[in-house]
């Protein structure tokens, strides 16, 4: 994830009766006045902050730009974290997205377990490989051969790799406020407009790096029209998130992502529709399946690892061909397409793809994002929640931003201010507001419940 202040990194079927009754009670428990890090949160975060960077081994979860001290999570089951204070969460993380049927699903735990008695990884070809990968070209109608990779960023990468070798250019456009990872060719800031290439946006990327790179804001063909006309016969690739997670929860405008298709034929351009988080989240087929638009390549990760180390990158079967060893665009992995993680995957996209699934998904999150409009504004607060499938966003704000500019015009104090609260009651958000929130098909009407409930005591207090 990305949180677009500049910090950061950027689910089955748990039991929702029984077990989320017994977590509502304990939820909220032992609260203190440093963001909900108990004693023993607090103790292990100390040493922590010795140890690693910021405390953390990914930004976001150091919860700078909520200015609190981050719950150390000791289990995860269903929709509920358990921290190491005993203090329980409804959890609307889920991993940043991998969790889509809850944490600890007994088939997928069952298939791990099954497939560690086998084995970790052996660096070679094993069964689920094909398994996944069939199941995935199945599903996505635009992905017609892939590579398993280890993460999302690693994903982003490749991909960008093989569309330069595809078509011989080294440009590449992509949006304010969408994260491809941490690869240094996606981390640059925009020149001025679309006109001139952009400036590294971290220490340590080489401005040679990004300077084939040019940012423009999302939702605006008329910038990326720009782009192609300022430098001719240089784009290799647009890179788009089709849904975005990255600058909260933004959707694109209904012409958007045909207008980027038209521009990129017109142009000799592939279109790169990167999917590590709306892939099998916002529909069965990804966000390309949903619009209906297809791209050229397709990165993926998060739900197709089950919550084990896993990407993907895939697309047109010609590009495909091109990657070592059929073709001569080098890539590879001592841990690529792990075992475990191609297990975890698998099982959990059979969980997931079972009849209704998608539907139930969809349902609850609807059920909390309207839920979260009605509790804020019956107080008198502006707030939107956009949805698709099992993937949400708040804004306090009157309407939805439709990019970064607008998103950062939205009142983020008053989300953290929120953030804090709801640690305190149980509910373990996203800590920034510039993060999607991700919903499992273990939540349920006890978790949409308490959420509401919280958010409610919170909005009777922010108005006096
Ligand atoms: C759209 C998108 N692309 C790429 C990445 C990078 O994936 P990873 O964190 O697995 O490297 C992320 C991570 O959140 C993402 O949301």
């Amino acid at each position: 994830m990305s949180d677009a202040t500049g910090g950061t990194q950027g689910g089955g079927g748990g039991p929702v009766g029984g077990a989320g009754r017994e977590a509502r009670a304990g939820a909220g428990r032992g609260a203190s006045a440093r963001g909900g890090a108990g004693p023993r949160s607090r103790a292990l975060n100390a040493v922590a902050r010795r140890l690693f960077p910021g405390g953390v081994n990914s930004p976001v979860r150091a919860f700078k730009s909520v200015g609190s001290e981050p719950p150390v999570i000791r289990a995860a089951k269903g929709a509920w974290l358990t921290d190491v204070d005993g203090r329980r969460y409804v959890d609307l993380i889920g991993a940043w997205g991998p969790m889509i049927v809850g944490h600890s699903h007994p088939a997928v735990v069952a298939a791990v377990t099954r497939r560690m008695r086998r084995g970790s990884a052996t660096g070679t070809p094993s069964p689920d490989e094909p398994r996944l990968g069939a199941r995935v070209t199945a599903t996505m109608p635009w992905v017609e051969r892939l590579r398993f990779v280890v993460s999302g960023t690693e994903a982003c990468m490749a991909a960008l790799r093989l569309a330069r070798a595809a078509t011989g250019r080294e440009a590449v456009v992509k949006f304010e406020g969408c994260y491809h990872g941490h690869g240094d060719a996606f981390l640059s800031s925009a020149g001025s407009g679309a006109l001139t290439f952009d400036a590294p946006d971290s220490p340590g990327v080489p401005q040679a790096v990004v300077g084939a790179t040019v940012t423009v804001p999302y939702n605006d063909l008329a910038a990326v029209a720009r782009a192609f006309a300022a430098h001719p016969g240089k784009i290799a690739a647009v890179f788009v998130e089709p849904i975005v997670g990255n600058m909260g929860f933004v959707r694109p405008d209904a012409d958007f992502l045909p207008g980027l298709r038209r521009l990129c034929d017109a142009n000799g351009a592939l279109l790169v529709f990167d999917e590590v988080m709306t892939g099998f989240r916002v529909h069965r087929g990804g966000a390309q399946a949903l619009f209906g638009v297809r791209p050229d390549l397709v990165t993926l990760g998060k739900v197709i690892g089950g919550g084990f180390p896993v990407g993907a990158y895939g697309g047109r079967a010609d590009l495909m061909a091109m990657v070592a060893p059929e073709g001569k665009v080098y890539q590879a992995g001592t841990l690529a397409g792990h075992p475990v993680a191609m297990t975890a995957g698998l099982a959990t996209l059979r969980e997931i793809q079972r009849p209704g699934q998608y539907e139930r998904l969809a349902s609850v999150t609807a059920k909390l994002a309207d839920g979260l409009e009605a509790t804020l504004r019956a107080a008198g607060i502006d707030a939107v929640a956009p949805r698709q499938g099992g993937m949400m966003g708040l804004w306090f704000a009157k309407v939805a931003p439709r990019n970064l500019a607008e998103a950062k015009a939205t009142k983020t104090d008053l989300f953290r201010a929120y953030h804090r609260a709801m640690i305190e009651a149980g509910v373990y958000l996203p800590p920034s507001p510039y993060e999607a929130w991700f919903v499992s098909t273990a939540h349920g009407d006890a978790e949409i419940a308490h959420v509401l409930d919280a958010t409610a005591a919170w909005a009777r207090g922010a108005q006096r």
